[in-house]
């Protein structure tokens, strides 16, 4: 059942800090500040990576490619339902990695069967023991999220990303005692946001916009583009997402006093060029709603701020992401949506 709760949706988003502590049980090693995956014993450091997946698990892939590239492995992200390993080099030397939550997704079974047939090495990183996608993979990695019935994707998202994480440095050896240490306080940080959040506010405020943008950049682009996606799905409202420097390319021709722009402003090296894209819908006459933790400096951008606690640099997208979650949900518990189904659309999607 939804536990008292009107949604499961919204029991889900609540369900995250113990979604993420189990995603981590048994893996990191602060001992040897490693990270160990059981289930990927014989699992080398790959010369190439290729992820495939779709819909939020593609957002997923996104954040965790940036990872693996910062450790010096070769890394693509490709759409499932786009993926050509004719036109694209795949050798023994790539490991396809699909990404995907309920591993039935025609698009991913898809791409992981052709990237078999050419003979890289595969793996699957997914929530659901036995699908089809862990059964015909080489390796399967679990990211333990528990079932997930909200056709929208939520607590399985936040644990895919700490999967994605910890599997950049189990494949590369290359980890940190304060990536750890970030790594273990993020349950109880994601519980401290839900506890905290002005989200229901936020979205009384905006519940009429005409539209809604999500920018971010770097680890913070996936984000964005995840947060308009669920904008989207359970509200039916348009909404944008984008890696920020983008906006000046074309979509601030969209951006009016009536398109709400959540900002995923946080502390890293990214944070000037951020408040220039800021300044640039601002002065559009855009409201703008902060996703930041590090509230005193941005406070004069925003008309509202959604604080997330301060983490390591990595990991403020998975963060920053509980907040926007909870802003489309009350955009459309306020809408009168039918958020656990939204209409045309399935929990898996088992046709290409
Ligand atoms: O089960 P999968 O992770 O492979 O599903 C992929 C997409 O269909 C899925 O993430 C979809 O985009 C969600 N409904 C988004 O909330």
């Amino acid at each position: 059942g939804k536990s008292g709760y009107d949604h499961y949706m919204l029991k889900e988003i609540n369900e995250q800090p113990h979604a993420l502590r189990e995603c981590l049980r048994g893996r990191p090693r602060e001992l040897d500040a490693s990270i160990e995956i059981d289930e990927l014993e014989g699992l080398e450091r790959p010369e190439r990576v290729h992820f495939v997946a779709c819909g939020t698990s593609y957002h997923a892939a996104l954040y965790g490619a940036r990872l693996f590239r910062e450790q010096g492995i070769q890394t693509n992200t490709f759409l499932a339902s786009e993926y050509d390993v004719d036109a694209i080099p795949v050798d023994e030397g790539t490991l396809v990695v699909g990404v995907t939550q309920s591993g039935e997704t025609a698009d991913t079974l898809g791409a992981l069967r052709a990237a078999n047939r050419i003979g890289a090495e595969t793996l699957s990183v997914t929530n659901v023991v036995g699908c089809s996608a862990a059964r015909e993979t080489d390796y399967v990695m679990y990211i333990r999220a528990g079932p997930e019935i909200g056709v929208a994707a939520t607590k399985t998202f936040a644990s895919q990303q700490v999967a994605l994480a910890m599997l950049s440095r189990a494949l590369t050896g290359a980890c940190s005692s304060a990536f750890i240490k970030a790594l273990r306080a993020l349950p109880d940080q994601v519980q401290s946001i839900l506890d905290t959040s002005q989200a229901a506010t936020v979205a009384d405020e905006y519940v009429d916009a005409d539209a809604y943008f999500f920018i971010g950049r770097g680890y913070n682009a996936p984000v964005a583009l995840e947060g308009a996606l669920k904008m989207k799905e359970i509200t039916y409202k348009h909404a944008e997402g984008f890696p920020a420097g983008e906006l000046k390319h074309g979509p601030l021709a969209l951006v009016t006093e009536r398109t709400p722009v959540f900002s995923m402003l946080t502390g890293d090296s990214n944070a000037e060029k951020m408040l220039g894209n800021v300044r640039e819908v601002e002065s559009r006459g855009a409201p703008i709603v902060a996703v930041t933790d590090v509230p005193a400096q941005v406070a004069t951008h925003a008309d509202h701020v959604l604080e997330i606690p301060n983490t390591h640099r990595l990991f403020a997208p998975i963060l920053a992401n509980i907040q926007l979650q909870l802003v489309s949900y009350w955009v459309a518990n306020q809408l009168g949506r039918s958020i656990d189904k939204p209409r045309n659309l399935a929990k898996s999607v088992t046709v290409e």
